[in-house]
């Protein structure tokens, strides 16, 4: 994939190779956030498994009612179901050229199912962001989120409050809170994330594909960091 040099904008329509996209972070961390942010720049397909797992909760799928009671504690869900979702939604045409996957891998055997399905496929190793952000803002940021219940983009009556308290600035579709940002539950994914999730950083580091970014930035200065790393991963030649 080619890189404008001089702009911190990324040029979608020279894409050149295969780009696996990681970002790798706990609750609240902005993965989802600036996923859509470069989704929409790269015009690569955003996998939220977050996302498709409440999905399927909500249609009353089997794997939804599975994964329901599971979430509902903050808990992960269990590695097969998540890969077999993960393995079916890679088979769609979008994903060819390459995706950013928000929320997954998120344990070991994850990790390197991940890494044989991306050989399979033709991909080199994917690149890891990992957000770095204080529990302090963590805490706050997952305390204040809402999201639209119509186009999903999330708020934060902290920092980032809709013009109109409840309603989206995009779609006027109305904001609702998520049923596992109740401070219990975020108690128990906190801490899944640090048992289960927090080794990966390690893993990759040791794969020499893992980058940092200040996440508790302001959000356009998370983007921008963002580009300066897809940047600089496109090397002198401007390809990834
Ligand atoms: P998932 O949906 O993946 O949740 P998560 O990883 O806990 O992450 P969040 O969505 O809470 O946070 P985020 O980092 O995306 O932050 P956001 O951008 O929204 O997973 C939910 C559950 O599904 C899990 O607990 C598990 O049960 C299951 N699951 C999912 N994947 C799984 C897997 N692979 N294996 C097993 N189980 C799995 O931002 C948060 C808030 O902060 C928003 O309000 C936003 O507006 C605001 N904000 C963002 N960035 C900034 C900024 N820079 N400055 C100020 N505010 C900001």
């Amino acid at each position: 994939m080619a890189v404008a040099a001089n702009n911190v904008n990324l040029s979608p329509e020279k894409v050149t190779a295969k780009l696996a996209l990681i970002f790798l972070g706990p609750p609240g961390a902005g993965k989802g956030t600036q996923a859509k942010r470069i989704s929409n720049e790269l015009n690569l397909p955003h996998l939220s498994t977050g996302d498709m797992l409440r999905d399927a909760v909500t249609r009353g799928t089997e794997l939804g009612l599975l994964a329901k009671p599971i979430m509902a504690r903050g808990d992960l869900v269990p590695d097969e179901i998540v890969l077999g979702m993960v393995e079916e939604r890679l088979k769609r045409p979008d994903c060819t050229c390459g995706f950013i996957f928000d929320g997954f891998p998120r344990t070991i055997p994850q990790a390197e199912k991940l890494d044989e399905i991306l050989h399979r496929r033709g991909f080199g190793k994917p690149l890891v962001i990992e957000f770095m952000v204080n529990p302090e803002t963590l805490l706050k940021r997952v305390a204040g989120r809402w999201t639209c219940s119509i186009g999903g983009e999330t708020y934060n009556i902290y920092e980032r409050a809709p013009k109109v308290p409840g309603i989206c600035d995009n779609d006027g579709g109305k904001l609702v809170q998520r049923s596992d940002d109740q401070p219990e539950i975020v108690k128990e994914r906190f801490a899944a994330y640090q048992k289960q999730t927090l080794p990966l950083a390690d893993y990759y580091r040791g794969h020499g594909n893992l980058q940092t970014v200040d996440g508790g930035a302001e959000v356009n200065q998370v983007t921008r960091a963002l580009n300066e790393i897809l940047k600089r991963a496109a090397g002198s030649d401007g390809h990834l």
